[in-house]
């Protein structure tokens, strides 16, 4: 067996002297032929490991280059240098695998996150990104602990779908059909998807909630947590292409019953990070407020990160109508000195500018806004009753995150048949394809909501990563699929 090795971190963190060991790992730096700092990715903090003089001979000490792998078997004694207490006196140092220090992109100082995403496949052996997807790790496996415990099943609901549940139409088309014009055409001249793979027209899926919410009609509640994929064309540092969501689905919950269980994951997802990944927390405190520096004084943030967690967890959100936001914003110096680029008034749909101005300047905290024109969300969202006509609402929510915009959207689902259908007719959507849908309805239907959180705004909001781009391994937005 090869692998006997100890963890850095475990190695850092027990204050056990005089034993032997052995760890595996990459050279952050290499000092005076003697101190090599040795990274496993169990952590940030790097395991000194002393090479004595005469240990090594010249071939050996010139190949232990910044990344380059080694096999390290050694004594542990006590640290006289300052931030461990622990370090490596090596009995024998094995190259694993050389790196050769002209070509690694990697060199042992700071680089920017712009040209880290170039390197997408080699950003994980830095301190930053160590941590953002140490945390990103935790707060996944946190995701399926908090439903876990509250009894939810987790669905696995399709990726390749026939169904566009948003309605927004901005889906990823999968074929098998020949894209050379040889495609069979039918009377009408357009491609014939009888003859596609699947025998009609699929996509990649957007949402899980439609096929969500069947589940939820038989267990009460579930969960899905997968990729979706989005062709809208932002490219903004809050869009992917492809990204994963966590969209719960609750079987007799109402609105307000879901705006407590939106608020209740977040924190729980929160205090999940704060417990298991302070370190990694820290390292990111500490990163922003580098960052935050660069910025002038009015565009900085407040609070610094792990302050600004600490406040989530310990405050309620705030609970708003989509009309008293509107109020709200029209109220606002900044639209009476017309700093808004897009227009407010009844009826629009929010554009970031606005969010930000509602949970960053008027409230300073998450907001959840609740009863959004009926005409500006999707076709499931129940109808309010008793509204003015012209001014219908739904009983849709969203949650909006300081820094983030628009982390959660979700809503009580409308479970009335007639009203169902007539939604649907409203927007055209075929209801005789969506007939498994409504079965929902036909049998048993009962008030149920649900929501979706998307992931990496989340993680966005946790590490305080400021691009989206950089809390997920490999990033797909418009133009750019590498790795
Ligand atoms: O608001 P959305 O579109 O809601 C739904 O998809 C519902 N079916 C959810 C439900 O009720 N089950 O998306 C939900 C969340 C957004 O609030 C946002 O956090 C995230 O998904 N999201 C994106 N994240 C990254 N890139 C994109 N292009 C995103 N689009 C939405
Ligand atoms: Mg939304």
């Amino acid at each position: 067996m090869f692998n006997k090795r100890i963890k850095v971190k475990e190695l850092l963190q027990s204050e056990q002297t005089g034993h032997v060991v052995t760890v595996m790992g990459w050279v952050r730096t290499f000092r005076n032929n003697q101190f090599i700092a040795l990274n496993d990715g169990s952590t940030n903090n790097n395991l000194q490991v002393v090479a004595t003089l005469g240990l090594l001979d010249d071939a050996t000490l010139k190949n232990i280059t910044t990344g380059a792998s080694l096999k390290v078997t050694g004594e542990v004694v006590a640290s006289l240098g300052k931030g461990q207490k622990v370090e490596l006196k090596a009995n024998t140092i094995e190259l694993l695998g050389l790196s050769d220090a002209e070509k690694y992109p990697l060199q042992p100082k700071k680089h920017s996150l712009e040209f880290l995403r170039e390197i997408a496949h080699l950003r994980f052996r830095t301190n930053t990104f160590g941590s953002v997807f140490r945390v990103r790790h935790s707060l996944a496996f946190a995701v399926h602990q908090f439903f876990n415990e509250k009894g939810f099943v987790y669905l696995h609901t399709p990726i390749i779908t026939s169904s566009d549940a948003e309605g927004a139409g901005e889906m990823f088309r999968v074929t098998t059909l020949p894209v050379d014009g040889s495609a069979a055409k039918n009377e009408s001249g357009e491609i014939d998807f009888k003859e596609d793979f699947f025998g009609k027209s699929t996509n990649l899926t957007v949402s899980g909630q439609l096929e969500g919410e069947l589940g939820a009609m038989a267990f009460s509640e579930i969960y899905t947590f997968g990729p979706t994929f989005r062709a809208e064309n932002s490219n903004t540092a809050r869009h992917l292409a492809e990204f994963w969501m966590i969209e719960p689905e609750v079987a007799f919950n109402d609105i307000e019953d879901n705006m407590n269980l939106a608020e209740e994951f977040i924190q729980y997802l929160i205090r999940y990070a704060m417990k298991h990944n302070m370190e990694d927390l820290e390292f990111l405190d500490a990163r922003l407020a580098e960052e935050e520096k660069q910025k002038p004084q009015a565009e900085r943030s407040e609070m610094g990160l792990i302050e600004k967690l600490k406040f989530v967890t310990d405050n309620q959100f705030e609970r708003i109508t989509y009309t008293e936001a509107i109020q709200i914003l029209l109220d606002s110096p900044a639209y009476k000195k017309k700093k808004f680029k897009y227009d407010v008034s009844w009826g629009i749909d929010m554009q970031s500018e606005h969010e930000r101005y509602l949970v960053e300047k008027h409230f300073k905290k998450p907001v959840i806004v609740t009863g959004y024109p009926a005409a500006i969300k999707a076709f499931y969202m129940r109808m309010n009753d008793g509204c003015e006509p012209g001014k219908e609402t739904v009983a849709a929510m969203d949650i909006l995150a300081p820094g983030i915009g628009e982390i959660v959207g979700g809503s009580q689902r409308e479970e009335r048949l007639e009203k169902l259908e007539a939604r649907m007719k409203d927007f055209h959507i075929p209801v005789e394809e969506m007939s498994w849908y409504l079965d929902t309805r036909r049998f048993g239907s009962v008030p149920h909501a649900g929501f979706g959180l998307g992931f990496e705004r989340m993680v966005q909001f946790v590490s305080g990563m400021t691009n989206i781009r950089d809390v997920i391994p490999f990033a797909r937005t418009p133009k750019n699929c590498e790795f």
